[in-house]
């Protein structure tokens, strides 16, 4: 993926955020000089740099990282093992190793007091430098930390920086990008470094111009860090969390987590589990247009995302970038659909006697949903012989009209 490709080796390479960026600096070199410092905090929104920041400074400086996060903070005597013997020591050959406490609002307040207090009581005694990060300073759970750490704020990068970002990374990638195709994913990505890379790679992978693809996504949808925190932590909250945050649609999230179930898990015991849950969902928010009752739509969340986490045993492969859903695909190759679209209505007002948009609007879904339910019932070659003797449509006509979700405006 762009994102492990051109992971920063230095903190000189981040973007943005040279406030933060220099406050690090100036930790790290206090750590080689000997000085004791007190662990940071660094905070602020996702895709922005702060994991990267921590990485980068390690590697360029020889020092070794011990990195904990989400679901690590589960389980305190497992925490306790880890941490304690490595932040006593000075480490094999004096070896500074960064501790690295990733994402530590993830802690569950309620549950994890055990780990508080294993935590406060390594930044206590560590010998170590320790660095943690969050996402809400302010958060309530972390409120235990606040007067023992030093805070660096991230914030949201700016579109102009991310955009020559991009450029760059597209001219070495030999790939010739529009600005103004990198300049909307800029804008949209919201001050996201990740989310911006990723919609880059989902643009290059794909061959053609998604701009279209982009306009169904809302600025605040960061699919791909859902999906990494659906396929990635075996974690209820944190995959809950991650869906319900991101304000991202329903039925876009089960197009996407659906695309990618097969991309990521490698056992078919995880595949199917997976599948029978996001089928569940599918089912619930179904139910939920049906019979007006959103309530069920909450569930489906939940199970369209922690249930497909939890079907995970830990065997991800997270080496192929995310796809596209096709779905959302079809629907975007803008172009091709809705000259399809108005292709086949031309077709049909010979038949039905209404205007284009009509058709494409209410007679397509009508007509779809009737080709779905004749295929099911006699097969694909009666339904064909059907549509052809009752709408003049073609082979090609058919399919294009079936694989569509709904109508393209
Ligand atoms: N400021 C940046 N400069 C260059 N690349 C960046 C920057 N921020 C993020 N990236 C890219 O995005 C990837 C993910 O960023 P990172 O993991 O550091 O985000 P984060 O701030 O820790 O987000 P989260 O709060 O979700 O953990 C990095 O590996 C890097 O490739
Ligand atoms: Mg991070």
């Amino acid at each position: 993926m762009l994102c492990e490709k051109y992971e920063p080796t230095t903190l000189g390479q981040l973007i943005g955020n040279s406030e933060a960026r220099k406050k690090i600096a100036v930790f790290i070199s206090d750590i080689v000089n000997g000085k004791q410092r007190k662990p940071l905090l660094l905070f602020g929104p996702s895709g922005t740099g702060k994991t990267a920041a921590i990485h980068a400074a390690a590697a360029s400086n020889g020092f070794g990282v011990l990195e904990l996060s989400g679901s690590d903070y589960r389980n305190v005597e497992k925490l306790k093992k880890t941490l304690v013997p490595a932040t006593r020591s000075k480490g094999l050959f004096n070896k500074t190793v960064l501790v690295l406490l990733d994402e530590i609002d993830e802690l569950s307040g309620k549950f994890d007091s055990g780990a508080e207090r294993v935590i406060s009581e390594v930044i206590k005694t560590s010998l170590q430098p320790i660095i943690f990060t969050a996402n809400d300073f302010w958060d309530r759970k972390i409120e235990f930390l606040r007067n023992s750490v030093e805070k660096v704020e991230f914030k949201k990068v700016s579109d102009y920086d991310i955009a020559l970002f991009l450029k760059e990374i597209a001219k070495r990638e030999g790939c010739l990008v529009k600005d103004e195709v990198v300049d909307t994913i800029s804008k949209r990505s919201n001050g996201d470094v990740r989310g911006a890379m990723n919609d880059l790679e989902a643009m290059l992978g794909s061959g053609i111009e998604l701009l279209d693809n982009l306009g169904v996504r809302d600025a605040k949808i960061e699919v791909f860090g859902v999906l990494d925190k659906i396929f990635k932590t075996s974690s209820f909250d944190i995959a809950k969390n991650a869906a319900v945050r991101s304000e991202i649609d329903l039925e876009m999230l089960i197009n996407w987590v659906d695309e990618n179930i097969p991309n990521r898990y490698r056992s078919k015991r995880d595949i199917e589990r997976a599948y029978s849950a996001l089928a569940e969902a599918s089912k619930l928010s179904n139910n939920a247009t049906r019979t007006n009752y959103y309530g069920y739509l909450r569930y489906a969340q939940i199970l369209a995302s922690s249930g497909v986490s939890l079907a995970g045993s830990g065997n991800v492969t997270m080496l192929t970038p995310y796809a596209f859903p096709t779905r959302i695909r079809f629907l975007s190759a803008t172009k091709k659909t809705r000259s399809g679209n108005n292709a086949i209505a031309e077709k049909l007002s010979t038949v039905l006697h209404s205007s284009s948009k009509q058709i494409i609007n209410s007679y397509l879904p009508l007509i779809r949903s009737m080709l779905r339910n004749l295929e099911t019932v006699y097969g694909e070659e009666k339904m064909m012989e059907m549509a052809y003797s009752s709408f003049r449509l073609d082979e090609d006509d058919v399919k294009f009209i079936i694989s569509v979700a709904g109508p393209v405006r």
